[in-house]
């Protein structure tokens, strides 16, 4: 093991780790997914009812099943100190527990392939802002017009995919390190702004009242499916890229405050997005016909109609957007090529290249799905659906399993508390208790209802 681990990067410092592990949290699934979640669960009219639900059961998933498995996939990485696979191995030598490393692996290739898709289309957005596209256009139409285009959707595809590659190539704590410094605090200052600002509108209020009064008439077991998987995905848990992560981070660091730290600011960031994308909705009667998919390509556009200086706000705002977006991919391409590198022994450059042009062919179904192959539809969804839900609602959750029992069950409370050493020991009984059981159970109870085909998804 000791000739496996040697040469490894390590973080500088805890900070190092919390914006690492932050920018690989933040991304999409904050900005574009969870405010499209919302407004699918919410309905469209605040008149009657909202995601209050929604939002809730979203934060006790969190705070009762994200935060102590993500504690858990952190530390397996800091103790095996090696990719996924390499890490179960290292804990539980000639074990199966390895095999959760591959469902992992198997996972952020799957993600990556529509995830890319999507964050190609923030690029697209950097240039329509340039050009102020916007001014004059119906931004729902615009959208519509733009994920139907099929040559652009594998165009830029393709263009986001060789950006990941190449800061994967180029190592991730040098570039993306050092660029997260700088661009994730103003990604958060931008959106603060845009907050105030839907405030000024006459739709900031009621997309409060949308967002954050519980309200239960429209829950269901299909809602704490998504509100599960949403959790998994947007912290970036279940398939191993917290644990890689982690395996970089230094024995003194203190985990659980980083993880506190880390799911804090992604579920800020997620509420943030979602008040200003719902505001903006509220406020110009904005109809998506997409279901909502194009929410943060369409609801905010239109507040930067509104805004003094909104072109060069929006041109800034979708660079930011592609940024997160790109410390997010970058965290997913480099578990499957630290696989590559630690277990196939294959040289940085080419095992990124391998990955990249596998995620890239498989991602092509993907970015048709929204016009070539709109109409091809595998258990009622298309690719690109499919791809999603059987990544973020069932692969992570069930990696998630994995993880939280491999930790509560496998590992002893000595190991544990080795690498827990800052928790009391009251703390550390109720996180143990959390990770033994009500994660667990919780996801289990979930999926079960998914299998006996009480939920749809
Ligand atoms: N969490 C990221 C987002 O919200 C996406 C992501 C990055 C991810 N790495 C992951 C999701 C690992 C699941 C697993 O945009």
């Amino acid at each position: 093991m000791t000739q496996e681990t040697q040469g490894r990067g390590a973080w500088g410092n805890r900070l190092g780790f919390i914006l690492a592990a932050a920018g690989s949290a933040v991304g999409l699934g904050n900005l574009w997914k969870f405010p499209y979640l919302t407004y699918r669960f919410g309905g469209e009219d605040p008149e009657q009812g909202g995601a209050g639900g929604f939002v809730l059961i979203y934060l006790l998933c969190v705070a009762l099943v994200g935060l102590p498995v993500m504690i858990a996939e952190v530390l397996i990485g800091r103790r095996g100190r090696l990719n996924p696979v390499g890490s179960f191995r290292a804990l539980r030598p000639a074990s199966p527990w390895r095999l959760t490393g591959f469902l992992g692996l198997l996972a952020g290739f799957l993600i990556l392939s529509y995830y890319a898709v999507v964050a190609g289309w923030t690029m697209e957005y950097v240039v329509k802002s340039v050009a102020w596209d916007f001014a004059g256009n119906d931004p729902v139409q615009m959208f519509d017009d733009f994920v139907s285009n099929p040559v652009k959707q594998v165009a830029w595809f393709f263009v986001f995919m060789v950006f990941s590659v190449l800061v994967v190539i180029g190592g991730v704590s040098k570039g993306i390190e050092r660029w997260n410094r700088i661009l994730m605090p103003l990604l958060l200052l931008m959106l603060l702004i845009l907050v105030v600002r839907v405030f000024t509108l006459p739709g900031g209020g009621k997309a409060m009242r949308f967002l954050f009064l519980p309200d239960f008439a429209n829950l269901d077991l299909d809602m704490v499916l998504w509100a599960l998987g949403q959790a998994f995905f947007s912290l970036s848990l279940g398939m191993g890229a917290l644990l890689t992560y982690g395996s970089y981070l230094p024995r003194k660091a203190n985990i659980g405050l980083a993880c506190v730290a880390i799911a804090g600011l992604d579920v800020f960031v997620a509420l943030c997005a979602s008040v200003v994308i719902f505001g903006s909705i509220f406020s110009f009667g904005l109809v998506m016909e997409s279901g909502g998919i194009g929410n943060l390509f369409t609801a905010i556009p239109a507040i930067f109609l509104k805004m003094e200086g909104g072109r060069w706000m929006s041109v800034i705002f979708y660079v930011l957007v592609s940024f997160a977006a790109l410390t997010s991919a970058v965290s997913l391409l480099e578990v499957v090529s630290s696989y590559l590198i630690d277990e196939k022994k294959m040289l940085r450059r080419n095992a990124v290249i391998t990955a990249g042009t596998i995620i890239f062919a498989v991602g092509v179904p993907c970015a048709l799905s929204f016009n070539l192959l709109a109409g091809f539809t595998v258990l009622d969804r298309t690719v690109f659906d499919l791809f999603d839900f059987f990544c973020a609602n069932l692969a992570l959750p069930i990696g998630g399993i994995l993880i939280s029992f491999f930790v509560g069950w496998v590992l002893t409370t000595e190991e544990k508390k080795e690498e827990l050493g800052e928790f009391s020991p009251g703390l550390f009984k109720v996180w143990n208790f959390l990770v033994r059981v009500v994660a667990p159970l919780a996801i289990l109870l979930v999926l079960g209802a998914l299998l006996m085909g009480r939920v749809s998804g």
